[in-house]
This record gives C-alpha cells, sequence and structure tokens, in this order.
C-alpha cells in the first residue's frame, strides 16, 4: 500500500542529496526512454526481443519461437528471466547498452489497441517508427505518428523484412515523407532484397555490412567491408555493385542529409534497413538511439518547466492498469519521472489529493512477475500499486505544486451506448462508469437529452474490460450495444451564448464528459463536418489535455 503517512526524515536527507548532487545529472545524461510505434505485424515484437538480446539483457541460440502460441513464451521469458536476474518487461522493458541504462515502453497493439498505446507516447523521449517495406507506411503508424507530432518527439524509422521481396526503397522514402510529413535522412541503404538481399552501405560511415541468409548473429557481428570502391566488392556482388553505386549517387542528391539537430526537432528522421527477423541493422538502430535520440529533457509542469537533473523527485502517471497478477487486485500506475531521484520508501506527495503518500511498494514489471525497484532517475517508469486513488495525470513531487501537462485525451473511434439489466444498479452504473472514466479506461458521454450513456474507445479491448470491471467491481451486469455515433470532438469557445445556442439546439447530440467538458457526437464524417461549418464561433478538438 502506498497510502501511509510517514515520520519525517528531511535531516537525512539533505546530506543523501549532496552526495548525490553529481549522481543525478549522470544517471539522466545516460538514459534513454523510447516506445517503439508500428502497424500489427510489421515486427515489433520480433525487434523489441532482438533488442533485449542484443544488448545482452539476455542471451538465446537462435530466434524465441512460438511467442504467439500465447502462455508458453510467456513462461519462457520468465525463465530466462530468473536464470539470469535481469528484467524483461512486458510494460516496461529496462535494460543497459553501451553504459546507457535503455527503457523501452510497451506500446500496445493488435487486439491490445487502446488509448493507452497513445499516453504512453507521452512517457518517452524518442520513438522507434517500424515500417514493413514491402508494405509501407500503414493506418496505425499514420495514428501514432500524428500522437508523436503532438510533442515534437524524436524519431527513428527501421524499414524491416529486407530479406523478402519489399517495395521500392527510395519510393518507401517518398511514402514517408508525404504521408507522415516527416523529413527522412537515410543512414544505412539496402544492397537488393528479398533472396537477392546483401547487406545495407553504411551512408556516413561508408561501409557495407554483408547480410547471409539464416546467420544471425547475437551480438549484431556482421561482416563489414569497408568503402564501397573496395574492389572486394566488385568480385563479390560484380551485379549488384554498379546498381549500388547509382542508387547511393541519386540518394545523395536527392535526399536529406542527416542533421541531428533536425532530427531532435522532430522534423527528420534517419532512416535504417535491416531484417528485424535475422537481427540485421538492429545494433545500428540501437547506437542510433544511444547516440542521437535525447536523453531526458524538461517538462513542462504549468507553474515552470522541470528539469531532469533537479535534485527533488517529481512525475506523473500516464497509465493505469488494472488486475495485472490475477492473485493482486489492486491497480498499478505508471509514473515517469521527470527529475531528482527516487528512493524505495521515500515519501512523495500526490498532488492532486494534497496528501503525502510513502512509496515503499514501488515496482516495475516483468512479464507477469513484479520486482522491487530501489531507485530510479528522470526517464525511468515506475509502478505504484494503488486502489483507485490515482488517476492518468496524476502528479507527484516532494511537495511543490507541479502539475505536469501533455496527457491528451482523444476523440474515440468506437462506441457504445451502455444499458443496464437490472434498473435498481443505475446507481452503480454510473459511479463506476464515473470512476473508470476518470481513470481513463474508456470515455463516458452524457448527452444533454436522453438517458442513454455513451461510451468511447480507441479500441475494442477497452469496452470488454470495461463490461468485466463492471461486473466485477461494482457489481454491474451492463450490456453494450452499437451505437449510431461515428466520432466525437470536444467543443470549446469564448463566445458563452453560442456554446449554449448549440447546446440547447443539438441536446441529442451534445453531451458531457467524466470531466465535464463539452463534446459533439457526430453521426458520421458529413455531419460533423456540417456541424462544424454551421457553428463557426465554436472550436472542434480531436484532443483534449488532461487538465
Ligand atoms: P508485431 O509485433 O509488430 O505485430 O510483429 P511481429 O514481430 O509479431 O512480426 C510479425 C510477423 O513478421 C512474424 O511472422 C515475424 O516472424 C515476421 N517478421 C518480423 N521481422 C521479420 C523480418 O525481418 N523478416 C521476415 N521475413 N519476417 C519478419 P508470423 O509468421 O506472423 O509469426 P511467427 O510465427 O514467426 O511468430
Amino acid at each position: 500500500d502506498t497510502d501511509f503517512p510517514t515520520d519525517d526524515s528531511a535531516a537525512g536527507a539533505d546530506t543523501a542529496a549532496s552526495r548525490q548532487a553529481g549522481q543525478i545529472p549522470r544517471e539522466v545524461a545516460r538514459r534513454r526512454t523510447f516506445g517503439i510505434i508500428s502497424h500489427p505485424d510489421a515486427g515489433k515484437t520480433t525487434l523489441t526481443e532482438k533488442l533485449l538480446l542484443f544488448s545482452g539483457a539476455i542471451q538465446l541460440a537462435g530466434t524465441v519461437k512460438g511467442r504467439k502460441s500465447g502462455r508458453h513464451a510467456t513462461s519462457d521469458w520468465m525463465d530466462i528471466e530468473k536464470q539470469r536476474g535481469i528484467s524483461v518487461a512486458s510494460s516496461v522493458m529496462q535494460f543497459e547498452f553501451r553504459d546507457h541504462v535503455v527503457n523501452l515502453l510497451d506500446t500496445p497493439g493488435h487486439q491490445d489497441f487502446s488509448e493507452d498505446t497513445y499516453r504512453v507516447l507521452t512517457a518517452v523521449d524518442s520513438a522507434l517508427m517500424v515500417i514493413d517495406a514491402a508494405k509501407g507506411v500503414e493506418e496505425q503508424t499514420i495514428k501514432l505518428l500524428d500522437v508523436c507530432r503532438m510533442r515534437a518527439t524524436p524519431i527513428v524509422t527501421f524499414m524491416n523484412k529486407m530479406d523478402r521481396e519489399t517495395r521500392d526503397p527510395l519510393e518507401l522514402l517518398d511514402e514517408v515523407e508525404s504521408v507522415l510529413k516527416i523529413e527522412c535522412a537515410p543512414v544505412t541503404w539496402p544492397i537488393g532484397m528479398g533472396k537477392n538481399f546483401r547487406g545495407v552501405y553504411h551512408l556516413l560511415k561508408d561501409e557495407i555490412m554483408l547480410f547471409k541468409a539464416g546467420e544471425e548473429k547475437a551480438d549484431g557481428a556482421f561482416e563489414i567491408v569497408k568503402g564501397i570502391d573496395n574492389p572486394k566488392l566488385a568480385a563479390m556482388f560484380p551485379l549488384e555493385i554498379e546498381q549500388l553505386k547509382m542508387e547511393v549517387e541519386l540518394v545523395h542528391g536527392a535526399s536529406h542529409v542527416f542533421d541531428l539537430e533536425r532530427f531532435l526537432a522532430g522534423v527528420q528522421t534517419p532512416v535504417f534497413f535491416g531484417s528485424a527477423i535475422n537481427n540485421f541493422g538492429v545494433r545500428e538502430i540501437l547506437s542510433a538511439l544511444v547516440d542521437w535520440a535525447p536523453a531526458p529533457r524538461e517538462r513542462d509542469a504549468t507553474v515552470r518547466d522541470v528539469k531532469p537533473e533537479e535534485p527533488k523527485f517529481s512525475g506523473f502517471v500516464f497509465k493505469i492498469q488494472a488486475n495485472m497478477d490475477p492473485a493482486h487486485r489492486d491497480r498499478i500506475a505508471f509514473l515517469r519521472v521527470c527529475s531528482g531521484r527516487f528512493e524505495k520508501g521515500m515519501k512523495v506527495k500526490h498532488l492532486r489529493l494534497g496528501r503525502d503518500v510513502k512509496l515503499s511498494s514501488v515496482v516495475t514489471f516483468m512479464a507477469s512477475s513484479r520486482e522491487q525497484v530501489e531507485e530510479a532517475y528522470a526517464g525511468d517508469i515506475i509502478g505504484l500499486p494503488n486502489h483507485g486513488n490515482m488517476q492518468i495525470g496524476d502528479s507527484f513531487s516532494e511537495g511543490e505544486m507541479l502539475t505536469f501537462t501533455g496527457i491528451p485525451y482523444f476523440a474515440p473511434d468506437l462506441f457504445r451506448t451502455v444499458r443496464i439489466r437490472n434498473p435498481l444498479k443505475v446507481k452503480q452504473l454510473h459511479k463506476g462508469l464515473q470512476q473508470l472514466g476518470e481513470e481513463g479506461a474508456v470515455q463516458v458521454f452524457k448527452p444533454v437529452l436522453g438517458s442513454d450513456l455513451i461510451l468511447g474507445a480507441v479500441g475494442v479491448l477497452q469496452f470488454e474490460v470495461v463490461a468485466s470491471r463492471l461486473l466485477n467491481e461494482y457489481g454491474v451486469d451492463a450490456v453494450f450495444e452499437s451505437s449510431s455515433i461515428s466520432s466525437a470532438r470536444w467543443v470549446s469557445s469564448d463566445d458563452k451564448k453560442a456554446l449554449g445556442d448549440f447546446e440547447n439546439q443539438l441536446g441529442h447530440q451534445v453531451a458531457y464528459d467524466a470531466a465535464g467538458n463539452m463534446a459533439f457526437l457526430a453521426t458520421s464524417g458529413v455531419n460533423l463536418r456540417l456541424t462544424q461549418e454551421r457553428w463557426p464561433k465554436l472550436t472542434f478538438h480531436a484532443t483534449r489535455e488532461h487538465a
């Protein structure tokens, strides 16, 4: 439990603080916190495994098979984890690489796709975009990149599956630039593809890394040939070398040169080609993240910007996960450390509740076990067990009133009306939905006219989670039915009269969310567009920041 009062040990803390003075900036500088953005099946899981493998966090011969058969794989991971005493967490994976501490945050995809996927991206400092080179830019990648753009998050791009027949590499870059509106700076360039994939040419180092099918190297140490004009290359690949030289010339002329400032500003992405399943090109992206991606940066906390090197602890909750472990009925709040040093057992202030809490049983997550954390710095993620007293966006500090901003709510894409079988439970239903709405499990809209509640989500799993939690935690057997709503927009205006008129005239489509914000529920894209045109004094927002 995080919730009991503590004694005051401020005297000891001062000495500790001065002792730690140089340590905090050192620890901050060596941290990299990132997430992977990709469309399902692009290779996120494969790449994650290779990153862990490669980082030395685990050592496996060959590929980890049977991931998708579920439980087996998880327990395999658990065994590995126990053997090596390292963390292979599903939500947050922390590992060391070249004296850096890398935090890889999972961005749930497939059927797990939910608002959490978006929110995780508010807790990272950079992102790795994985694209299936046979398919190019896909829908979920577009959405996730939009979220990264809100905070100008630097993006590293990995064009995966070069061991297959892919699309033309230049065409892929064009597509990223035009669809995702981000400049591409190729760093490696593929030589062939599919059966004829020979490797990649490193444009900055002028060297070629040779690919051999089926030859996975756990340490990523593939054979290197220096210099594109090396006669050895011409001898090895008489057919491909001329083509490569031509392409490289084209690329040098037609594409952007890597520029660290532009990358850090989120306007340019360095692009790498490779094959995750063969661990080919993985070391290069990990190096790029360590060498180029930013260490934790300062964060807007409304009253001021908080620097990661500051001695005092602060952080915010970006995700709440319920019942990760069926043996524990609690929920876990994921907190990103923004400054200072977290120490196990320390006392911090829960700023929304104005209450001191002692962080004694703080955890990180390893697949399905929990490991105690002793200390953490900016960029690290810690898990706080709680019993419903924490919400997404909650800020914590050593006393100063800080409110970290930038935890967005996204206009849902999926809608359900909710009905209950037992009308006597209507109070519990409202209470349950209010709490689940505040927690961010689902979005709840109450139309001004009519008694139906409308639930909104970005992934279907959210509805299932809510249904089961309503039943288990609130004793409410709810029925979710399809809704005529197709999209939602939050509405604001300086013109109070216009807002009032809007509500009066469109009461069946105007609703309030769990936090009391006005929203418009549109029945179609046309309906939304026409309404926007008819009400020029109102602004329609696709996102809203957590207040
Ligand atoms: P995801 O997490 O992004 O959804 O993708 P995941 O890693 O599960 O990969 C999706 C499929 O693509 C998997 O095949 C995986 O083996 C394959 N894959 C990933 N990287 C590469 C690559 O570099 N080259 C090739 N040729 N394939 C790659 P699957 O058949 O769906 O699953 P599995 O039976 O292999 O687990």
